[in-house]
C-alpha cells in the first residue's frame, strides 16, 4: 500500500511538473486571428546621395568632375605633360549663356604629338574596372576651327599600365557643340584604375561632359546606374523606395536644398550643387563630394518601378537644415515651394497633355509613375514647421486627395520636441508620421513593444530613419555588427506585431563607399568593384521577404513575446500562399527550446522551413573578405501535427514558413 502511494505521488508529481513545464514552454500562435493587414509598403528602403551613394556609388559614371563645375574647377583632373604656353588649359565659364553648366575646359595644342600633353581623371577614389567588360566614353566638344584632333583614351591599372583604350578624332564643329562617344574593352580587372586621354594635332577644343561608363549598368541602360548595388535593393523586394534623403533635401541653406526640377531633363543641363555631406562632419571631410543630378527625380522613380517599390520623394519644406543655419522662406513667400510639390505630382501621375506630365513622357515614360506618397520635409521641428506644413497640406489635399503625406516628427524618437510635433500633426490629422532613431542597440530591446501602445486610430506611423548604433550617434567607431542587426530584428517584431500602427520602415543609411564615407553604420558596404549587405541587411531582407498579409497573435503565457526571457516574437499568415510566418529572436547567448504549437488551422504540411540567421560573437560582422559571414541559413523540420519543437539558437532570428493546408 505505502509503495502504491509513493508511485502515485510520484506519477501525479511528474505529470504536473511535467505539464506545466509543457505549458510554460509553448509559444502559441493564433493563425486564425486575423490582428491587422501587413501594408505592402512595410518594409522598404531610404535613399540618400550621403557616403557616395549617387555619385561615386549607384550612379555608374566613372569621372569625377566631368563638367568643371565642382569648387575647384580642376578637382579630379590633373594635366599630364608640360603645356608649351600659359593658358594651353584654361577653364573657360560661360554664365551669361549657360548659368546651368557654366564651364569648359579650354585646350590649346601645337602640333603635339601622341603622349605629350593629355588629362588624367582620378575617378571617385579611383575607377573600378573589369577585365573584357565594354567601356562607353563620350564628351561635348566645340573645335572653332583646325585640323582634326586625336584624343588617346587609355585606362591605366594602379601601377599605370595601360589596361585597355581607343581612340577619338574630332572635325570642325564652328560654334557649336558636339556629343561624340567612342566604346573599347577593358583588358584587366582593376580596382584603383585612372583614365588618361592624350591629345595629338594642333588647334584649339572646348571640352565638357567628359564622360565614362561601365555597359554592365542595370538594365544595360547607357548612362544607368552600378547593378551590383541596384540588385542588392532589388533582392530586398521593398516596399517602397525613399529619396533623396535625407539631410540632404533640407541643404545646409535654402539655396543648397535639394530641388527636383534641377535633376531632370538632359543631363548636361541638370544643375550640380555641392553635397551637404562634404563638409558636415569635419572629422570626416569629403572635399570632393557634389551632386551632379546625373541621378535624378525620373531617374529614381524608374529606380522604383524596377524594384516594384512605391516611389516615396520627400520635398523641402521651406527649410533648411536646422543643425546648420536653420534658415526658413517667409510664410508669404513659400508658393514656389508649394507648388514644387504640386508639379511633382503632375510630373509622376498627369497625361502626357499636362505641362510636367510631358516632360515625363519625353524623357521616356509616357505612362504615370503613380505617385501616392509624398514627404514634406525631413527632421523639420518646432512650430516654424508646423506653419509651413499646414499650407502644403492644404494646397496638395485641395488638389490631389489621395496623395497621401509622410510628415517629420523631428529628429528624435522622444523628448519636447517629439511630444509637440506628434501633437500638432495628430491635431492637423497627419496621414503618416515619419519617426527617426538612431540609438544604440539596448534601446531597440527595451522598445520593442514601443508601437504597442500607440493609440490605433489616427495617423500611421513611418520608421523612416533608424539603425542601431553600437557606439553612439554617427560615431565612426559605429560597426555594423551582430548585437546592432538582432536588436533591430528584435524591435521589428514590435513593428510587425503593429502593423495597423506602423505601415512603412527604412534602415538609414542605405550605402556606404569604404574610401568614401561620412556616416556609419550604414546598411551595405562597396568599394569600386565590389559591394556586401551587412547583418543588418540580413535582418531587413528576411523581414521583408518574409512579409505575409495578416498580422495574427504569437503567445507565450497569454502574454505577447516581447522580452520576456531575451525572446521577440511576431507572426503573420500570407493569404496568397497560405503560409503561417513566425519570427522569433533570441537575444541571450543561452539557446532556448521551446514548443511551437500553431493553433487556428485545420491541418499543416509536415515540413515547415526554418531560417536561421545569427552570429557565434555578438561582434560578429561581415566585410569585403568574407562578405557572407552572417548570412540566413535554411533547414526543413517536422512538425508533429500542430506542433514544432524548436531550439532558438543563442543570439539568432529565426523564421518559420509552414504551408496550411485547408
Ligand atoms: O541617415 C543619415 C542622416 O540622419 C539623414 O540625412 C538625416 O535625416 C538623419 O539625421
Amino acid at each position: 500500500m505505502k509503495k502504491l502511494s509513493v508511485v502515485v505521488i510520484y506519477c501525479l508529481y511528474f505529470f504536473c511538473t511535467h505539464a506545466s513545464a509543457q505549458i510554460k514552454n509553448t509559444i502559441t500562435v493564433k493563425a486564425n486571428q486575423l490582428v491587422a493587414s501587413v501594408q505592402p509598403t512595410m518594409w522598404g528602403i531610404f535613399f540618400e546621395d550621403i557616403n557616395m551613394g549617387a555619385d561615386g556609388g549607384i550612379y555608374a559614371e566613372l569621372i569625377k568632375n566631368r563638367s568643371f563645375e565642382f569648387y575647384k574647377p580642376l578637382m579630379g583632373w590633373k594635366i599630364l605633360g608640360k603645356p608649351q604656353t600659359e593658358g594651353d588649359f584654361v577653364i573657360q565659364n560661360r554664365n551669361q549663356s549657360n548659368s546651368n553648366n557654366p564651364r569648359f575646359l579650354r585646350v590649346t595644342l601645337h602640333n603635339n604629338i601622341k603622349g605629350s600633353i593629355g588629362l588624367n581623371n582620378e575617378g571617385f577614389r579611383s575607377m573600378g574596372i573589369k577585365n573584357g567588360l565594354r567601356y562607353d566614353f563620350s564628351l561635348m566638344y566645340r573645335q572653332p576651327t583646325g585640323e582634326n584632333i586625336k584624343m588617346h583614351i587609355e585606362l591605366i591599372d594602379a601601377k599605370g599600365s595601360g589596361i585597355g583604350g581607343t581612340m577619338l578624332t574630332t572635325t570642325a564643329t564652328g560654334k557649336d557643340w558636339k556629343k561624340q562617344s567612342v566604346s573599347f574593352n577593358a583588358t584587366s580587372t582593376e580596382i584603383k584604375a585612372k583614365l588618361n586621354i592624350w591629345f595629338e594635332g594642333n588647334g584649339m577644343i572646348d571640352l565638357d561632359m567628359i564622360s565614362l561608363f561601365p555597359s554592365d549598368t542595370w538594365k544595360n541602360r547607357a548612362g544607368g546606374m552600378r547593378a551590383d548595388m541596384i540588385q542588392l535593393l532589388a533582392d530586398l523586394k521593398p516596399g517602397f523606395i525613399r529619396f533623396p534623403g535625407g539631410c540632404i533635401v533640407e541643404g545646409h541653406d535654402l539655396s543648397l536644398r535639394y530641388q527636383w526640377k534641377k535633376t531632370i531633363g538632359p543631363v548636361e543641363e541638370r544643375q550640380l550643387i555641392i553635397n551637404r555631406w562634404n563638409h558636415e562632419f569635419a572629422h570626416r571631410p569629403t572635399p570632393d563630394y557634389f551632386q551632379t543630378f546625373g541621378l535624378g527625380f525620373f531617374e529614381y522613380f524608374q529606380l522604383a518601378e524596377d524594384i516594384g517599390a512605391e516611389p516615396l520623394p520627400i520635398l523641402n519644406s521651406g527649410m533648411a537644415c536646422q543643425f546648420n543655419t536653420a534658415e526658413v522662406v517667409p510664410l508669404d513667400l513659400l508658393d514656389p515651394y508649394v507648388q514644387d510639390a504640386l508639379d511633382l505630382i503632375e510630373f509622376a501621375n498627369g497625361a502626357a497633355t499636362t505641362k510636367w506630365g510631358k516632360l515625363r513622357a519625353d524623357m521616356g515614360h509616357p505612362g504615370s509613375f503613380n505617385l501616392k506618397l509624398l514627404g514634406v520635409g525631413n527632421e523639420n521641428w518646432g512650430p516654424q514647421y508646423i506653419e509651413r506644413l499646414q499650407i502644403f497640406q492644404k494646397a496638395i489635399k485641395e488638389k490631389y486627395p489621395d496623395i497621401k503625406l509622410v510628415t517629420s516628427s523631428g529628429t528624435d524618437p522622444n523628448g519636447e520636441r517629439f511630444d509637440y510635433l506628434n501633437g500638432e500633426l495628430r491635431k492637423m490629422n497627419a496621414d503618416i508620421i515619419d519617426e527617426h532613431f538612431y540609438r544604440r542597440p539596448e534601446w531597440f530591446l527595451e522598445n520593442a513593444s514601443r508601437y504597442d501602445k500607440y493609440d490605433r486610430t489616427g495617423s500611421k506611423i513611418f520608421a523612416g530613419e533608424y539603425a542601431a548604433q553600437s557606439d553612439k550617434t554617427a560615431s565612426v567607431k559605429n560597426q555594423n555588427n551582430w548585437q546592432t542587426a538582432i536588436a533591430e530584428a528584435a524591435f521589428m517584431t514590435g513593428m510587425e506585431r503593429n502593423a495597423d500602427v506602423v505601415v512603412m520602415s527604412s534602415y538609414a543609411p542605405l550605402f556606404a563607399h569604404i574610401d568614401g564615407w561620412q556616416w556609419t553604420p550604414d546598411m551595405i558596404w562597396v568599394d569600386n568593384l565590389h559591394s556586401f549587405g551587412t547583418p543588418n541587411y540580413f535582418t531587413q531582407k528576411l523581414f521583408s521577404t518574409n512579409k505575409g498579409t495578416h498580422v495574427v497573435p504569437v503567445l507565450w503565457n497569454n502574454e505577447i513575446i516581447a522580452g520576456k526571457d531575451s525572446l521577440y516574437a511576431s507572426a503573420t499568415i500570407d493569404k496568397n500562399t497560405d503560409e503561417v510566418i513566425i519570427k522569433v529572436v533570441n537575444t541571450s547567448a543561452e539557446l532556448k527550446d521551446r514548443e511551437l504549437f500553431i493553433d487556428g488551422v485545420k491541418k499543416l504540411n509536415p515540413k515547415a522551413v526554418l531560417t536561421v540567421l545569427k552570429g557565434e560573437q555578438l561582434q560578429d560582422t561581415n566585410s569585403f573578405s568574407n562578405p557572407i559571414a552572417i548570412q540566413p541559413i535554411d533547414q526543413s523540420i517536422g512538425l508533429k501535427g500542430k506542433k514544432i519543437l524548436l531550439s532558438i539558437s543563442p543570439y539568432s532570428f529565426n523564421v518559420i514558413k509552414v504551408k496550411m493546408i485547408r
